[in-house]
């Protein structure tokens, strides 16, 4: 039994006087890890919001979870929220989801690399997938923990291992690249950012994050020295935010939106929604790096198809070129450590 002050909690909801009733359509799991962390708190709060989402459930490591969960659960939406807190209660946080998200791990702070968090979180991202291996094995999986180039293939080594591996139901989740490559490029001419939309492809770290400008839309166009000013802000935009944050961490705002775009998008799938697109980071090989982000059509099951790279610029040709080499060592990295 858990002490009092781990016990979930647990909430009903009655909506306009009566108890919420979902339908098959409408009866979402969703399991976020990491949930009392910068990233996982508003990340919840955005979830909560979904009335696609019937179950809730919050983990962390720290005990506060059930009071994150609590304070979430107070929100007039249906999802039933829950908190689990502590490795004893990861299972039951993770039963029979249909959708895991995980921001969980540490965060860099100014100097580091995303590769200087592979020790720490390496590890949290391997017991995740452990635990999920035995319980919810057919859950559409995102992963935000850093460095996503080489947690992915942690994850999936792990499934692997277990004979549960469905790579098409794993995802790194680059979906902030995505977010920002619109807000900079719609700042830049002088559109509304909610209407650009930009494919980011190849991985989720500097060389590896490769912006398809020449694929925009709406079209826009750039004299090649801003065009190489703007690539890089978007490949050095978390830095950007570590810096900014000045040692107190790295983005959690943005990414909580991102994490809950790409969330949406999963759970539209999964509610059949056809012509679900959008880029993550996964096992591939349209680039012969074994893992690979580009638009994937996305349905019940996880990735329908790999909508691959499209046409490149010449300048995006070498942009993925140089990033090849640095995703092949970050993927060797993470198959290392579950070997
Ligand atoms: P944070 O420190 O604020 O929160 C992380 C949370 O994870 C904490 O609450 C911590 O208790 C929890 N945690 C640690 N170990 C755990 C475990 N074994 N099981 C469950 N929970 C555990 O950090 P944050 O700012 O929320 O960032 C989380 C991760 O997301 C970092 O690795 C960061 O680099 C990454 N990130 C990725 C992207 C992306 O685009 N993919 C963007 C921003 C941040
Ligand atoms: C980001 O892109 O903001 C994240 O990957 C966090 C980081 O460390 O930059």
């Amino acid at each position: 039994m858990y002490s009092r002050a781990l016990r979930p909690c647990l909430i009903t909801f009655q909506v306009h006087g009566r108890h919420f009733s979902s339908t098959k359509q409408n009866n979402r799991r969703v399991t976020v890890i990491g949930a009392a962390g910068g990233i996982g708190q508003p990340l919840s709060l955005l979830l909560k919001q979904s009335d696609a989402i019937t179950n809730l459930n919050l983990y962390d490591i720290v005990k506060h979870t059930p009071g994150v969960a609590c304070d979430i659960s107070h929100m007039n939406f249906p999802a039933k929220v829950t908190g689990f807190t502590g490795p004893d209660q990861l299972k039951d946080a993770l039963r029979d989801a249909e959708v895991v998200i995980i921001p969980a791990g540490v965060p860099r702070k100014p100097g580091m690399t995303r590769d200087d968090l592979f020790n720490t979180n390496a590890s949290v991202v391997r017991d995740v997938a452990l635990a999920a291996a035995e319980v919810c094995p057919k859950a559409l999986v995102g992963i935000i923990t850093n460095p996503v180039n080489s947690c992915v293939p942690i994850y999936c080594e792990v499934m692997k291992k277990a004979g549960k591996l469905d790579p098409n139901r794993i995802f790194g989740i680059s979906t902030l690249d995505l977010v920002r490559a619109s807000a900079f490029i719609g700042q830049a001419k002088g559109l509304n950012p909610k209407t650009v939309n930009c494919p980011v492809v190849g991985g989720h770290s500097g060389v590896t994050i490769v912006p398809l400008i020449s694929q925009c839309q709406p079209a826009v166009s750039f004299p090649q020295p801003e065009l190489e000013k703007l690539t890089k802000r978007i490949q050095e935009a978390g830095t950007e935010v570590v810096q900014a944050k000045a040692g107190a961490g790295s983005a959690t705002l943005s990414m909580a939106f991102a994490g809950a775009r790409f969330a949406f998008a999963l759970i539209r799938a999964l509610n059949g929604e056809s012509n679900v697109i959008e880029c993550a980071y996964v096992m591939s090989d349209v680039q012969g790096t074994k893992y690979f982000a580009s638009p994937l059509l996305i349905g019940r099951n996880g990735i329908e198809k790999n909508l691959g790279l499209g046409k490149l610029s010449d300048y995006e040709q070498q942009l993925v070129k140089a990033a090849i080499p640095e995703l092949k060592a970050n993927v060797a990295t993470g198959e290392k450590f579950v070997k």
